[in-house]
């Protein structure tokens, strides 16, 4: 099936060439407040920070369909010794913005997959009580929707179309609250210096959650993991990436680079560029 993908280079506190009403679901993982990799020293304090994040909920909101899901995978950060509450926070500031908290799944990376330092090396230098820090390997999944769905929206051909593989769900144990999989580890090819998250994560969201044909939105596309699975998932998609240094990125994830054969000829990808794209935020 031939989809579409747009791309819009901007800044999602604002989403003005989107119609309302116009997406089936929302997928994305914010930027980190002051992670120590990609975004340290981006915004100038916590509240800026979750004023960006109100301003996109509300955006999200706006363009959502009805009945629809929009998925946050976050998780709270340590920033010089104390934890930023982002995930209650962020749920706050989805409901405040008109959503229904649906459901929270633990994403649980592998034993030794750490993504940032390890902080039990703390303890293991100075074995001793009060140098105690966990290493975390633990990430949300938060999950909200927009009032009710009509089932009786989709046609039984789409519905058929779209049916979610049991096997599939059981033998991944999609099923649980508790879902294991591998995270992306910096350095790896296409998401240097991008917090990237595995493909993994979208494909099982917008396979439960969003039927063939539709949009997939995911306002912090980074390197176009979203577009890719949806395109995969024979789902339409729109990105939104602040920095436009990451258009190739996208473009070739999304099988548009040298190799152009990955992307058949029927399907579109369009770039909109906004004018005046400054790599900063509105406090
Ligand atoms: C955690 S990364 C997303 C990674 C993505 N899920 C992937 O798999 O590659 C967050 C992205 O949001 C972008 N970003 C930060 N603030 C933004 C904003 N206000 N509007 C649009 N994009 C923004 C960053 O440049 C970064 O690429």
């Amino acid at each position: 099936m031939p989809t579409h993908h747009k791309l819009i280079i901007g800044n999602c506190m604002s989403m003005e060439e989107i119609e309302d009403n116009s997406v089936h679901l929302m997928v994305t993982s914010p930027p980190y407040f002051n992670a120590p990799f990609d975004y340290k020293g981006l915004f100038k304090s916590y509240g800026q920070y979750l004023g960006v994040l109100r301003k996109a909920a509300k955006e999200i909101f706006r363009v959502l369909q009805d009945g629809r899901i929009a998925v946050l995978n976050i998780d709270d950060m340590l920033v010089n010794g104390e934890k930023f509450p982002i995930v209650a926070d962020a749920t706050k500031i989805f409901q405040e913005a008109g959503f229904r908290y649906r459901d929270r799944i633990i994403w649980k990376k592998p034993d030794g997959y750490l993504r940032i330092s390890r902080r039990s090396g703390v303890i293991l230098q100075n074995p001793y009580p009060m140098y105690f820090y966990p290493d975390n390997l633990l990430e949300s999944i938060i999950i909200f929707q927009k009032g009710k769905f009509n089932y009786k929206s989709i046609s039984k051909e789409v519905r058929e179309y779209s049916k979610v593989n049991i096997k599939e769900l059981q033998n991944n144990k999609w099923y649980m609250t508790l879902w294991e999989m591998t995270n992306v580890l910096p350095g790896s090819n296409l998401e240097k210096d991008i917090a990237a998250f595995p493909e993994e994560l979208p494909y099982r969201i917008i396979k439960l959650f969003s039927y063939k044909g539709e949009t997939v939105l995911d306002p912090f596309a980074g390197s176009g993991t979203t577009m890719k699975v949806a395109k995969i998932l024979e789902r339409n998609s729109i990105g939104i990436e602040i920095k436009k240094s990451l258009v190739p990125i996208i473009r070739e994830k999304m099988g548009l680079g040298n190799n152009k054969s990955l992307f058949d000829t029927e399907s579109t990808f369009k770039v909109i560029s906004r004018e005046k794209v400054k790599y900063g935020y509105i406090s």
